[in-house]
């Protein structure tokens, strides 16, 4: 086992805050597991920082109306606060706007470029001529293949879940502009993952076979069956680190690309400030490379990261990546867009001081093997059972009696009573379960010796035997005192709040995990402890009982009373609105347009002029019965040539059951024309 642990967490996508999910299957066990290297005596450098590139951080900008900087700029705080808040003790949280890593991606893209590792492909791409841009998947929209849903999206299709490739939609149209996209060849960079198999097959197939968990080997093993295809390394984006090759304009490096050698970039940045060495992390056979991952991520830092690496030369695989499987919440799954989830940084504000709470409640129901479920009568009941229940009151009483009949000094006991065996035990099973991944268990171990504690001090009675043998309850509340000690040093990687709480309450300084392992005396007799205070409260069901209701509100507004209903689209502001001019108007005549089976032609009175409308209204209608008939319109809508007729406007319609259209009307048949809707 090596010296130095370099532990990376998943880095978020600084288009949203981070909710629970994240936290229980990346950054809490990242941090336990970070927290409990550190007090093992290794080097350890635990890394992590927002990925501000790729789709995600434009499609949120265009939602919010701004630029992708302005998201980044928001969401990198919002983010890096809430990590803060709940103590994950990252020795670095930076960000790949950086200029250290645009400077270290350009230069590992480089390092391949150079040594002949890409293959250069031309490719058709979709492109939006108005715009100027290559669309990404995601900014193609066009109908479903598989249900018709005329929104599904270049990539997928939300209403029928299907997986799509831009070419499959039909009527393929760009979220930019609107218009019809053009196919157009482009040059990228690709990285023939195909010539890898053999390496990744030996090194992990083989090599991990034992040690790697299941749900990780199997996903890797399956890609690996199905054969690896060159994958695209460069994009045609403007937003991201530039392709540096001269005639790469307009090209940026492939987000899965940047973002895991963001790793390294704010390794080099953090070893800079604290005169360290980044190499020795990450090009050192004596440091073990660690991937704190949800399971989504497993291909990009099992399959493609290590290629990556590997076509550099100079870096060491991971010896593990302990991906985590998902977090549903109250069983149903966490979603960013429907709001569904329990928000960091709401938590930290409306839980003030409880941020240990959230992180046991969420330890203990960690996604280890398994999607798992967070449901807010669990988290009181996490909180009121266990942590006051069991370990609060624990200590609680140690303290409490400590005080009532010693003055706050500990009493002498026997340092060979065979209950102090129990720390040790412990402390060897915690670490065995943490150097395995296995945080639920290690939890449960160190909730064992708070249940340990309890029971010892109900059998023992040091409030009975204090008046008849002084001696004994001394003895009982020396091992009391030890134990307390020891809990204030094991909760560390779980809790770390209350273990400095109870720290300062025992008046004890934290110690190597070793000394716990091995140690049978934490704290001596004579040693005078400070006063109680209570670690954790309960937490009331009016208080959970808000929370639910919170939800319960989100629930009413995504729920849809018509299931065939489109989600809604994209929000826009009023000013958007109120560009829209629409209007009360009558037809004052209509007629077929020839060689067109679905249009007719109409002479509209606007009010506000006369003017030619063509719509494709022809086989719901007939030109007869329409003339005469008071509409609305969009007045301000641009002209378009319709079979060469300039139509000047478009009436609402709206579509039947029977598929058949029907005009929208004024509810009153006596209004005006010209007259504004809004
Ligand atoms: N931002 C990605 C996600 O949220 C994770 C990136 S991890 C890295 O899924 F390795 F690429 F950095
Ligand atoms: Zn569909």
């Amino acid at each position: 086992m090596s010296n130095r642990k370099m532990i990376t967490a998943a880095l978020p996508y600084a288009n949203g805050p981070v909710h629970i999910g994240h936290l229980a299957g990346v950054y809490i066990p990242a941090d336990v597991y970070a927290r409990f290297q550190r007090r093992s005596g290794k080097d350890v450098a635990f890394i992590c920082g927002s990925d501000e590139h790729g789709i995600p951080i434009t499609i949120r900008a265009k939602k919010e109306g701004v630029t992708p900087q302005d998201i980044v700029d928001k969401y990198h705080e919002i983010i890096k606060k809430s990590f803060s808040d709940l103590g994950i003790s990252f020795d670095e949280y930076s960000r790949t706007t950086s200029e250290k890593h645009y400077e270290t991606s350009q230069d590992f893209f480089k390092v391949l470029y150079e040594k002949g590792k890409f293959t250069e492909e031309v490719s058709e791409q979709y492109f939006d001529e108005q715009a100027g841009e290559f669309l990404a998947d995601r900014y193609i929209v066009g109908t479903c293949p598989n249900c018709g849903n005329e929104n599904a999206y270049g990539d997928q299709c939300e209403k029928c879940g299907s997986t799509l490739s831009p070419s499959e939609l039909i009527n393929p149209k760009s979220m930019l502009s609107g218009n019809v996209p053009i196919l157009k060849d482009t040059k990228n960079w690709y990285l023939p993952l195909n010539e890898y198999e053999d390496f990744l097959n030996e090194w992990i197939i083989e090599g991990h076979k034992d040690d790697w968990k299941p749900n990780v080997y199997g996903q890797v093993k399956s890609w690996l069956n199905d054969g690896l295809k060159p994958r695209a390394m460069t994009r045609d984006l403007n937003w991201g680190v530039p392709v540096p090759l001269p005639n790469a304009e307009g090209k940026v490096l492939y987000v899965w690309f940047d973002a895991p050698i963001g790793y390294i970039s704010f390794t080099k940045e953090w070893a800079e400030k604290n005169g360290k060495n980044w190499k020795d992390y990450w090009q050192n056979e004596n440091s073990d490379l660690v991937h704190f991952i949800g399971k989504d991520n497993i291909v990009f830092h099992c399959i493609i990261f290590p290629a990556m690496m590997k076509a550099h030369g100079d870096y060491i695989m991971p010896k593990n990546v302990p991906a985590f499987e998902f977090l549903n919440l109250e069983n149903d799954k966490i979603s960013t867009s429907r709001n569904w989830a329990v928000w960091a940084h709401e938590y930290v504000e409306e839980f003030p001081g409880q941020q240990d709470v959230l992180r046991y409640a969420l330890l203990s129901s960690a996604p280890e093997t398994k999607d798992n479920n967070f449901t807010w009568k669990d988290f009181q009941t996490k909180n009121n059972s266990e942590l006051v229940g069991i370990f609060g009151n624990f200590i609680n009483r140690v303290a409490v009696l400590i005080h009532k009949y010693y003055d706050g000094v500990v009493p002498q006991g026997d340092v060979n009573s065979p209950e102090l065996k129990e720390i040790n035990k412990t402390a060897k099973e915690i670490s065995g379960f943490l150097e395995n991944y296995e945080f639920r268990n290690a939890l449960t171990a160190l909730m064992n010796l708070a249940r340990f504690g309890n029971q010892y001090l109900q059998n023992e009675e040091p409030w009975k035997t204090i008046k008849d043998s002084p001696e004994k309850a001394a003895q009982s509340l020396f091992v009391g005192a030890q134990l307390a000690v020891a809990l204030a040093q094991l909760c560390e990687p779980f809790m770390p709040f209350s273990s400095e709480k109870l720290l300062t309450m025992f008046n004890a300084k934290q110690v190597n995990w070793n000394d716990v392992e091995t140690q049978s005396v934490l704290i001596e007799t004579g040693h005078k402890i400070n006063e109680a205070s209570l670690l954790f409260s309960k937490i009331e069901d009016s208080v959970i009982e808000a929370q639910i209701e919170k939800l319960e509100q989100t629930k009413q507004n995504n729920k849809k009373t018509n299931p065939n209903a489109n989600p809604m689209k994209e929000e826009i502001s009023f000013d958007d609105f109120a560009k829209i001019d629409l209007r009360t108007a009558t037809i004052l005549e209509a007629e077929k347009v020839e060689k067109a089976d679905k249009l007719l032609k109409f002479k509209v009175d606007t009010g506000v002029d006369i003017r030619t409308v063509v719509s494709g209204v022809a086989e719901s209608f007939t030109p007869e019965e329409l003339v005469g008939k008071q509409v609305m319109i969009l007045l301000n809508l641009a002209p378009r040539k319709i079979r060469g007729i300039e139509s000047q406007g478009m009436f609402l319609l709206t579509t039947k059951p029977d598929g058949k259209l029907s005009f929208v009307t004024p509810d009153d048949s006596n209004v005006e024309n010209g007259i504004e809707i809004g």
